[in-house]
């Protein structure tokens, strides 16, 4: 699939990414993954400082690129800040050492990973309090604004041609805007058919903020990819459930499917045109059956639920 979708700045984003998230604790896994991604006809590769994998996505993007004839502005990279370098300082050396570890030259986008910062000083990636709670950074204070201050300045490096956020639901988002120089590009969040989030992709829309979807097959342990309306609909495409998953996540916005087995993910790539009616019924499955699979023990409201 080489469909594309516009920024509101103009730049372009492929529609379908390589996931990388949860991509498992052996490196050359993920370094395989992304090579044969690129290989198939990927241009959008996925990953986060969080993940601990960029320095592997990133060789495998660089063998990838040489593999398949490719150069780096074929592709779009995204990455993204940890929780734990949420204050303003510590934005622009955060950003260096993923573009360091990622090593390809710049970063096509550039994401607040959660609109959450954690304490910087324990030492740990994800630091958590003994009631198994996050370890929120008191001394930024939940003030996520000043994060994206500094984030926006690092537009002016040309070392990042896009900034976004991920996770923000209306709430954090309506307040970012406030004080935002720069809307964000992109808020990437979880999206399948048991979460459509209607009325975030609506609000983002209204603002043009584009809503790329995470955990768009439910992610690990999916109970999505057993739904028999999707079963039925892959069947009258002669597809499977995980390809028509995309194929309708990509009419709402851009999809990131992970996976780590070279067929799965040449399959992930080749969409479908679904139907008005097959779109319809996809959609009316959050009707019967919610989830949302991703759901850290934050603490404090994050998503649109937790404010209602
Ligand atoms: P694997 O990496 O072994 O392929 P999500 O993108 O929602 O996070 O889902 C990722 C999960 O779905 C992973 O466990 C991944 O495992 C699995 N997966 C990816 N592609 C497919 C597919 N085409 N069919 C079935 N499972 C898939």
């Amino acid at each position: 699939c080489q469909k594309t979708f516009t920024l509101n700045n103009g730049n372009v984003i492929p529609a379908v990414a390589l996931g990388t998230w949860q991509s498992g604790e052996d490196q050359d896994v993920v370094y395989k993954a992304v090579k044969a991604a690129l290989a198939v006809g990927y241009r959008h590769i996925d990953t986060a400082m969080m993940y601990g994998n960029e320095a592997e996505v990133g060789r495998g993007i660089r063998d990838g690129l040489k593999e398949a004839g490719l150069k780096r502005e074929d592709i779009f990279v995204t990455t993204k800040l940890a929780t734990i370098h949420g204050r303003p300082s510590m934005v622009p050396k955060a950003f260096e050492d993923s573009l360091a570890r990622l090593d390809i030259g710049y970063i096509d986008l550039y994401m607040m990973h959660w609109p959450i910062a954690l304490n910087p000083a324990s030492g740990k990636l994800i630091p958590l309090k003994p009631d198994g709670s996050r370890d929120i950074d008191e001394e930024l204070d939940g003030k996520f604004e000043l994060t994206w201050g500094a984030m926006e300045k690092l537009l002016d490096t040309g070392k990042v041609k896009n900034i976004g956020v991920a996770n923000f639901s209306i709430p954090n988002l309506e307040r970012l805007l406030k004080t935002a120089k720069v809307v964000p590009a992109v808020n990437q969040v979880e999206l399948h058919p048991y979460l459509p989030q209607n009325k975030l992709l609506e609000y983002c829309k209204s603002k043009g903020i584009h809503c790329s979807a995470y955990s768009p097959l439910g992610s690990s342990n999916s109970t999505l990819l057993q739904n028999e309306t999707l079963a039925k609909i892959a069947k009258a495409h002669d597809t499977s459930i995980a390809q028509t998953l995309v194929s309708w996540g990509i009419t709402r916005g851009s999809v990131l499917p992970k996976s780590v087995n070279p067929e799965r993910i040449k399959s992930n790539i080749e969409t479908v045109e679904l139907t008005e009616q097959e779109i319809q019924e996809i959609n009316d499955i959050s009707k019967t059956n919610t989830k949302r699979f991703v759901r850290p023990n934050w603490g404090i409201p994050v998503f649109d639920e937790d404010f209602e």
